[in-house]
């Protein structure tokens, strides 16, 4: 994800005036009209999307919206599929995915270079891991399958794990050349986290739990603090200061993505292990209060929907804090009473601001109003997406693994080689004249970066 002013939404004014009688139905407590309405909707998240159209590129959608964020609307529809049983959407979003592994089958496209961080690698990563755990329809056998996507991520990741400051942790990007190299992102610590713990929970491989383990400690480390001893979760923290100014801002997909892998270690783990990581759960699930508008049971942006202005990226972040929040009831069962207020509710409220737009039923961001904002986008469509189908959970069957119906193939040194390596990985003697070569791979990457730049 990139730093940006908030440009887009507004298209409020006369338009909004325009319309509002029509709407989307939603009755919660029933199956089909939850389906229908997920339908409606998704089908205009995809009126954004262009990839299959002549001239499109698969995998991508348009400006203003940045690569990671196509990557979370295919997570977004395979869930759509888990919870509805509806196929419409598979083909898209398997073609879209599999565009988009780029050389090394590790989601790391050569066109995003220049702006690759590691949670944008992140989103489709997690895409892949959903896919295996509900058995989403493999991809063709001559392509890399999700799991092993999955696995990809995660060891290109771990190479990664970086102590030469701030005790450990992963930098926001990727890439020395990028802005936000020095930033400690909450959000890459945190998807790597989930993957890690989602991973272990699917191949039973000690390494990701022990890698899990790692990560969370290092984010509650008091020195970081990350996610603060009251578990709320922060935005991040600059490694040039060896992070001890932390960002406080809190973004809801932050404290989901540990919600939900904090969840899955409790799954995993027994004794006194298992108490340790109900707490943590507990206490993280009681600190999404904050995504939550006041006196009510509806989700909202607290940083930045209060006042109108939140980006591009920041407009979906609510379909991830709803994605997660469902998948945590199914490991940690005993969060589902306390969760599924929420998700109803939001819901409900979400449903309520779907009616914008030419088609009447535009979601907008804002669904504390009782109606449409004004406001619309993908990741309006995202949240209402994630929330209102994650009402089906109860309907579904929970994540799976190897050993209990999983039909992915994995594939343990996925990632592994490739030239992303070089950017942690201890330089021994024998790697010397290869790092010279990469140093001048590197150098044609930044003057082909500044290249285009002028082009
Ligand atoms: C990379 O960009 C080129 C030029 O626009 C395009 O032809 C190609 O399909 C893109 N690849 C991916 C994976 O997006
Ligand atoms: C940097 O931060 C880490 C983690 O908090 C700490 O262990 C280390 O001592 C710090 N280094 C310096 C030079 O302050
Ligand atoms: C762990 O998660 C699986 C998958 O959802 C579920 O079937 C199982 O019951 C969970 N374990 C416990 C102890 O709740
Ligand atoms: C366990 O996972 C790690 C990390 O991906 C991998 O390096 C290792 O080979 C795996 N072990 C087995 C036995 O598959």
């Amino acid at each position: 994800m990139r730093v940006r002013t908030a440009v887009q939404g507004a298209l409020c004014g006369a338009l909004f005036a325009a319309q509002s009688a029509s709407g989307l139905q939603l009755d919660i407590s029933s199956a089909n009209s939850i389906k229908q309405a997920a339908k409606t909707i998704a089908n205009g998240m995809l009126n954004y999307y262009n990839g299959e159209d002549p001239g499109g590129i698969p995998g991508l959608l348009p400006p203003p919206y940045y690569w990671w964020e196509a990557g979370a609307m295919f997570g977004s529809l395979i869930d759509y599929w888990y919870y509805t049983g509806d196929d419409t959407f598979n083909r898209v979003t398997t073609d879209g995915i599999l565009f988009q592994v780029g050389p090394d089958y590790n989601f790391m496209p050569p066109n995003q270079s220049k702006s690759l961080g590691n949670d944008d690698q992140a989103f489709w990563g997690l895409a892949a891991m959903s896919a295996a755990e509900v058995k989403f329809p493999n991809p063709p056998e001559d392509q890399p399958q999700w799991l092993a996507l999955a696995q990809a991520v995660f060891n290109s990741q771990a190479l990664r794990w970086n102590t030469e400051a701030c005790g450990g942790g992963l930098k926001w990007q990727i890439y020395s050349f990028n802005v936000g190299y020095n930033y400690r992102n909450t959000i890459s610590n945190g998807c790597f986290f989930n993957l890690a713990a989602r991973l272990g929970a699917y191949t039973q491989n000690e390494t990701f739990f022990r890698w899990a383990e790692r990560s969370w400690d290092w984010v509650v480390e008091p020195s970081i603090g990350l996610v603060a001893d009251n578990y709320r979760v922060y935005d991040g923290t600059h490694d040039t200061a060896n992070c001890t100014n932390l960002v406080r801002v809190q973004w809801s997909y932050n404290a989901g993505v540990y919600l939900l892998g904090a969840a899955t270690m409790w799954n995993q783990t027994t004794g006194a292990d298992q108490e340790m990581w109900r707490a943590r759960v507990q206490g993280l699930l009681d600190a999404t209060i904050v995504f939550f508008y006041k006196g009510t049971n509806v989700m909202f942006e607290v940083a930045c929907e209060p006042r109108g202005n939140c980006n591009v990226d920041q407009r979906s972040f609510k379909a991830y804090l709803g994605r997660w929040m469902a998948a945590t009831t199914k490991v940690a069962p005993w969060t589902h009473d306390t969760i599924m207020p929420f998700l109803q509710q939001s819901a409900t409220a979400a449903a309520t601001s779907c009616s914008g737009g030419d088609s009447g039923t535009e979601c907008g961001m804002r669904w504390t109003t009782g109606n449409w904002d004004g406001q619309l986008g993908v990741g309006e469509q995202m949240s209402a997406l994630e929330v209102i189908q994650s009402n089906l959970i109860d309907n579904v069957q929970g994540p799976v693994s190897n050993s209990t119906g999983g039909i992915s193939t994995g594939d343990s040194n996925a990632g592994t080689t490739g030239d992303d390596l070089i950017y942690t990985a201890p330089i021994t003697t024998g790697d010397r004249a290869g790092a010279g070569i990469i140093t001048a791979m590197l150098l044609v990457f930044i003057v082909g970066g500044a290249w285009w730049m002028v082009r």
